[in-house]
């Protein structure tokens, strides 16, 4: 039982090192390296960052092709194989630098730039070749064809996949063509690219390299949106309504703020209006008092205030003041004032405090306004 779980367990582990790649020093074949023929990538028996050299064991790469190339993202960007100089190429193997070679000779799959450019590649560039050459069914060709010529085409049958798994080919087609033109497939000659919503059979045969599911030519995949003038003018609208609409309801929040600041101001004011009031009104008693007749012992002086008929008590009158308004301290002094004016007529009497009577009760929307008591503003003012 324990053996054979054993022979299980290193059955198990020779399956995985036999399907692993090969590392530094490790043997290879250079028999087994190949295009895959799904992705055209090269394989071979070592791991992405070796390469299989010639004595049969796995080696450090001696330059990549790409800037950021595969397999390397447990290394920092210094420690990645260099990239090759003008007129130097790194082939797929990735071994060393190597001198770009003349039109007509071999060339790796898809390789533009292992051919040496011609004098005239700024010419030739364009986006489906490099500095004008081109690596066609691994031979450099010149991108110098011109319309109605011979051409040659090179198709290459990638597979592509689906979310779902399924594969489909997806075609692409290479040809020596100078740029504005293709090499049709049938006729193999140079024609003019296609515009925009002409019929296509082929990406290559749209100026804009697109050929939609339409059959027709579709715009290019990195053209930038135009928006119609409709769109801009509605953005501005909606930006202007938008900025307006916060103003105007900043400008009614501060309105109501500021009404809300005038209304605790005015309320303020009369407050300390009434305070002053208060005090005079107390000033005024002392005087009083202190005004008595010369003469006057402390006993008469002091019945003037307790006497019966004086009739002023918290018990009769003050369910006639304002609750936060003080007594009026000069009611004792002014009997014969009270009597004409009776209790219903105190506003009359020798009192400044019942100017906040007014003020305070004055009834409706005038109850906190100072300005709207203009009798007692009148009289107290100054
Ligand atoms: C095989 O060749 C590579 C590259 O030249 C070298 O780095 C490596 O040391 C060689 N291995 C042996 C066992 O000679
Ligand atoms: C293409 O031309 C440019 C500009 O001269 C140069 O920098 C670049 O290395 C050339 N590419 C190749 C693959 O030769
Ligand atoms: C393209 O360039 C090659 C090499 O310079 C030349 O032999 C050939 O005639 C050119 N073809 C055209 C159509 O200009």
């Amino acid at each position: 039982m324990v053996s054979r779980s054993i022979s299980v367990l290193s059955a198990l582990g020779l399956a995985g090192v036999a399907s692993a790649k090969s590392v530094f020093g490790e043997a290879c074949s250079q028999d087994n390296t190949h295009l895959d023929s799904a992705t055209f990538n090269l394989v071979t028996d070592c791991d992405p960052t070796f390469y299989c050299a010639s004595n049969g064991t796995c080696a450090n790469k001696g330059c990549r092709k790409d800037i950021y190339p595969f397999g390397y993202s447990a290394y920092s960007f210094d420690q990645l194989p260099p990239l090759c100089p003008t007129g130097q190429f790194c082939p797929d193997e990735g071994d060393q630098c190597l001198p770009q070679v003349a039109i007509g000779e071999p060339c790796q799959k898809d390789r533009d730039n292992e051919c040496a450019p011609p004098e005239n590649y700024k010419d030739l560039a364009g986006f489906l070749n490099t500095n004008g050459t081109i690596c066609l069914n691994y031979v450099c060709h010149l991108a110098n064809v011109t319309l109605g010529q011979t051409c040659i085409v090179d198709n290459t049958a990638y597979t592509a996949y689906l979310t779902d798994g399924d594969a489909y080919a997806f075609i692409v087609s290479r040809d020596n063509c100078a740029n504005g033109l293709y090499c049709d497939g049938t006729a193999l000659q140079c024609m003019r690219t296609k515009k925009v919503g002409e019929a296509c059979s082929g990406n290559k045969e749209c100026a804009t390299y697109n050929c939609g599911n339409d059959a027709k030519c579709g715009k290019a995949a990195d053209d930038p949106i135009h928006p119609p003038a409709w769109k801009y003018v509605l953005v501005a609208l909606g930006i202007i309504g938008f900025v307006g609409g916060i103003f105007t309801a900043l400008w009614f929040f501060h309105r109501r703020n500021r009404k809300e600041n005038q209304i605790r101001l005015e309320q303020y004011y009369n407050e300390q209006i009434a305070y002053r009031q208060s005090i005079m009104s107390m000033s005024h008693a002392k005087n009083s008092l202190l005004s008595l007749p010369p003469n006057t012992s402390p006993e008469v002086a002091r019945s003037s205030l307790f006497r019966d008929d004086s009739g002023w008590t918290s018990a009769t009158n003050d369910a006639l003041l304002p609750p936060n308004v003080r007594r009026d301290s000069t009611s004792g002094w002014s009997d014969s004032d009270r009597q004409a004016a009776g209790p219903g007529n105190l506003r009359h009497t020798d009192s400044e405090v019942l100017l906040m009577h007014e003020t305070g009760h004055g009834g409706g929307q005038r109850e906190s306004r100072y300005a709207d008591a203009p009798e007692s503003s009148s009289r107290y003012r100054g």
